[in-house]
């Protein structure tokens, strides 16, 4: 055969793979999500999310001092609250020396160069398990957005460089962006769940935090999955209101909404690599069916092709452990 064009050329070698590689994952490209809990010298594994662990903000610290290290410059805190300060007005997320507030306090003060997001919803609190206020059957909107509103001041007070409210209520972002303003935190940005759907994938999150929904669903605040252009109105919505991150969430069964995500807007993309995708590859790891560190870097590659800049992760550590040899 005499071809003009030989595909294969750009394969040769590891040296021209390496030359035309599209797409490149470096540490800093991944958020890492942190679950704490109260206490001192407590790491619990979850039995859902194995070698991913609950820790007190003592071993916090040196875990994100060791991520610092690694060339991560992002951690997503969430707390697991205790069953007695959990209510229906989500209060104790707003106490001033709650587990969260302390939490980015000591990052801030041991690392105060690693960017501190913070989740901002109402389950981790709620007796009900829902990211808002429940009257009767309903997780009512504007009563919660103004809680959100509070607590994400409340973790602006306390250092967070980013506020990451995962709460899907309609209008938080505008009410976020301007409480932040009226209490002077010109500088705290916001990371919107924008485009976060009703997953089966979240459930061994809510293991971790013991948070999963007392009665029904989530499903009249999270998206449906059938839906793609409905997410493109909820990123374009977040952006107006003042989004400076747009999340899509889950990441691997959604990379077409990350795309069309990516195509539609000038603020950077993240994508949650959520806790049931983590799950999945440790799962078939274990059982010797994949092989896990390839599978990592394939998914997390694949993520950020699809259009994400930014990728929360809770493979962050090995990731950017295997990155560096
Ligand atoms: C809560 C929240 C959830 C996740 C992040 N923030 C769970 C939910 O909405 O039920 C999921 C993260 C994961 O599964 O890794 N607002």
């Amino acid at each position: 055969m005499h071809l003009t064009r030989r595909n294969r050329i750009l394969r040769v070698s590891p040296a021209i793979r390496e030359m035309v590689a599209e797409t490149v994952l470096k540490p800093s490209d991944f958020i890492a999500p942190m679950f704490i809990v109260e206490g001192q010298q407590v790491k619990e594994e979850i039995s859902s999310m194995p070698g991913y662990y609950r820790m007190s903000i003592d071993l916090a610290i040196e875990e994100v001092q060791q991520l610092w290290s690694l060339g991560i410059r992002s951690v997503l805190l969430f707390i697991k609250c205790t069953d007695d300060r959990k209510d229906n007005t989500g209060a104790e997320a707003l106490n001033p020396n709650g587990l969260m507030q302390r939490s980015i306090r000591a990052i801030k003060a041991a690392c105060p160069a690693m960017v501190v997001m913070t989740d901002v919803a109402l389950d981790p609190f709620s007796t009900f398990g829902h990211d808002g206020i429940v009257q009767g059957a309903e997780i009512v909107n504007d009563a919660t957005v103004e809680v959100l509103a509070q607590m994400s001041v409340s973790h602006a007070q306390a250092g967070a460089d980013f506020v990451a409210p995962s709460d899907m209520m309609d209008g938080r972002i505008a009410a976020i962006r301007n409480a932040l303003e009226m209490a002077g935190f010109h500088n705290t940005g916001i990371m919107a769940y924008s485009a976060k759907y009703a997953s089966c994938f979240y459930g061994p999150f809510r293991d971790a935090l013991d948070s999963a929904p007392g009665f029904g669903d989530k499903k009249t605040y999270q998206m449906d999955f059938a839906n793609r252009t409905e997410a493109i109105k909820e990123v374009m919505m977040d952006i107006e209101e003042g989004a400076d991150i747009v999340m899509v969430k889950p990441a691997m069964a959604y990379l077409d909404i990350i795309r069309e995500v990516k195509n539609n807007v000038q603020v950077p993309v993240s994508a949650y690599h959520v806790s049931g995708e983590y799950a999945m590859i440790k799962a078939a790891a274990k059982m010797g069916w994949l092989n896990e560190e390839k599978a990592i870097m394939e998914s997390l590659t694949s993520i950020k092709r699809a259009g994400a800049t930014l990728i929360a992760t809770y493979f962050a550590k090995e990731a950017a452990t295997m990155l560096q040899r």
